[in-house]
């Protein structure tokens, strides 16, 4: 499934960014070696983050 039509990101790299470090949908089009286009990616990014974000809280628990 794409999350960046603009750029053709698709989720697993958005999720391989994101597990490499990435913290901010800035970072993700970096990773991807990609820039923001039309933006309209940056929610659906900015969800996996927080996903990501309560996945390390849980597991810190
Ligand atoms: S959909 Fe990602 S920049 Fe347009």
């Amino acid at each position: 499934m794409y999350v960046c039509n603009c750029n053709g990101i698709r989720e697993r790299e958005v999720r391989a960014a994101v597990a490499a470090g990435a913290s901010r949908p800035a970072e993700i089009f970096k990773a991807c070696d990609a820039k923001p286009q039309c933006a309209r990616c940056v929610c659906d990014m900015r969800e996996y983050l927080q996903e990501q974000r309560e996945a390390l809280r849980y597991a810190a628990e």
